[in-house]
């Protein structure tokens, strides 16, 4: 018989998916899987998931990715577990543990009326003092006022509240736990000294017996159940290691763990990702500060909610049944286009949008259009467009962070060359891509590692386990091209903005 892998699992509890990866002890990926999830939209700006998908998504896609591992011949010794998921995404649980109601998401707008509310209690000065953060729409202590104001009676049920992989942390394990990067995505943790705010639950009046416990990321915060592991293909008593909200886990999956490395992420959200060493909280609060999954650690982060999510929405409007090789035929269509897409701009805030201009009411718009313009010309567009809008956060990284010599690129705008050829000629510098994993599923088997004795540190793993891919050096002619085009692009958002607020 072949001797048996070490081998530890990451599953990622994602918006459009969760993602499982088997990763061996040498950093090879011996096993993955992915089950794709809907996001359901009963009202305007509301954006939810039953917490129970998440749970199928994640049995389903735990049991692929090891069954894989096996099929490619491997005898597995799975060390350990980690968790990653989708930020600020809030799980009410009732006294029985069962869910309440499907979960508000990280790019829901409901909750305009109780950030404006957060606001007058705590000032911008309280609120940067403390929790080191705007309160947004999507974060989740708003999401909580909401479920008091609006659902009094779900309110009157409510016993836990969570974050997405915690979730699935408390159907493997029975536990309440969370760690310091996801909590900080709540607007009720003190980013400074990684705790719970009492000052700002109080200023809420939301109890902190509502909050789980926070475990280090790579600290074992329980081990697999015997009922949970039933039909997983994984053993009972499976250490379980804190893990980490999706873009610290990410940062870890692409070696992003130092000073000077800068991330960029297209998912169904785009994220840029700056760690930093001391905490620093912008006085603007222009970019997030929340804490990295590494000791010690914090990050600096703009994030746009419709990146991955605008290609997304064209594709199914251009080909609705063509799955995923409609992206490659319409991008590799686009990319015969000449930069600019013949004049034509695109906006991508199609749920609203984060940084830079922090508006729900935001919305997504093509500008230039012309009876010349076709399909590839429109998809073009979206992409240039996302890039644009990732660029705003990147002036922000460079103004407050300093100069950024390469980007690492994760999520679908990694695995394609149009995308990564644009980040790289858009920001202007070399974009590079690291394997042989990188998302955040991998960062959470990295975390994992680290938590069962395999390595000393995260970076300790992450320079074990990852190598540098590719390198896409910046076009200076595009460049030139599209710093031109970035110029208009900054100009559309404010002049159709009181569009926006138009009530018929
Ligand atoms: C970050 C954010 C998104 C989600 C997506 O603040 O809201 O990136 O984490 O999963």
């Amino acid at each position: 018989m072949a001797k048996p892998i070490h081998a530890f699992l990451g599953v990622d509890v994602g918006t459009s998916a969760v993602k499982a990866v088997v990763v061996g002890v040498d950093g090879r990926m011996l096993g993955e899987a992915r089950f794709e999830q809907v996001v359901d939209s009963p009202r305007p700006a509301w954006t939810e998931q039953h917490p129970d998908i998440w749970w199928q998504s994640s049995r389903a896609a735990i049991s692929s990715a090891m069954e894989t591992a096996r099929l490619e011949g491997h005898t597995i010794e799975l060390r350990g577990v980690g968790l990653t998921g989708q930020m600020h995404s809030a799980v009410f649980l009732d006294s029985a543990g069962q869910v309440i109601r499907p979960a508000p998401l990280w790019s829901d707008a409901r909750t305009a009326p109780q950030c404006r509310e957060i606001t007058d209690k705590l000032g911008q000065s309280g609120l940067h003092d403390t929790v080191g953060n705007l309160a947004l729409e999507g974060f989740t202590a708003p999401k909580i006022l909401w479920l008091r104001q609006s659902e009094p009676a779900n309110y009157a049920r409510l016993k836990h509240v969570m974050l997405a992989k915690d979730y699935v942390r408390y159907r493997l394990t029975g536990e309440l736990a969370t760690d310091p990067s996801d909590a900080a995505g709540t607007l009720l943790f003190d980013v400074r000294r990684r705790r719970w705010s009492r000052e700002v639950a109080e200023a809420l009046e939301i109890s902190v017996d509502l909050l789980p416990e926070v475990v280090g990321s790579t600290d074992v915060s329980g081990i697999v159940g015997a009922g949970a592991a039933e039909g997983l293909g994984i053993p009972a008593s499976t250490p379980i290691v804190g893990g980490a909200a999706d873009n610290a886990a990410g940062a870890v999956g692409s070696g992003v763990v130092e000073v000077g490395r800068v991330l960029s992420s297209i998912g169904t959200s785009g994220t840029l990702l700056a760690p930093i060493d001391r905490v620093r909280v912008d006085d603007r609060m222009r970019l997030h500060t929340f804490c990295h999954c590494v000791p010690d650690m914090w990050y600096l982060m703009g994030v746009i909610l419709s990146a991955g999510n605008s290609l997304r929405w064209l594709r199914n409007i251009l080909l609705p049944s063509g799955g995923d090789d409609a992206y490659t035929t319409l991008t590799s269509e686009a990319a015969t286009v000449p930069p600019g897409a013949e004049g034509l701009l695109f906006l991508p805030y199609l749920t609203g949008e984060r940084t830079p201009h922090n508006d729900p009411s935001a919305r997504g718009a093509f500008s230039g259009l012309h009876l010349g313009h076709t399909r590839a010309d429109l998809v073009r567009a979206v992409m240039e467009g996302v890039c644009f809008a990732m660029h705003d956060s990147l002036e922000l990284v460079r103004e407050l962070h300093g100069p950024v010599p390469e980007i690492r690129a994760i999520g679908g705008g990694s695995r394609s060359d149009l995308w990564l050829q644009l980040q790289a000629d858009i920001y202007s510098v070399p974009v590079v891509t690291v394997g042989p994993g990188s998302g955040p599923a991998y960062g959470a088997a990295a975390l994992a590692a680290v938590g069962t004795g395999a390595f000393g540190s995260i970076a300790e793993a992450t320079d074990a386990w990852l190598h540098i891919e590719r390198t896409i050096e910046p076009n200076p002619e595009r460049v030139r091209v599209y710093d031109d085009i970035y110029g208009a692009f900054k100009e559309l958002y404010p002049a159709i903005k009181p569009t926006f607020s138009r009530k018929t």
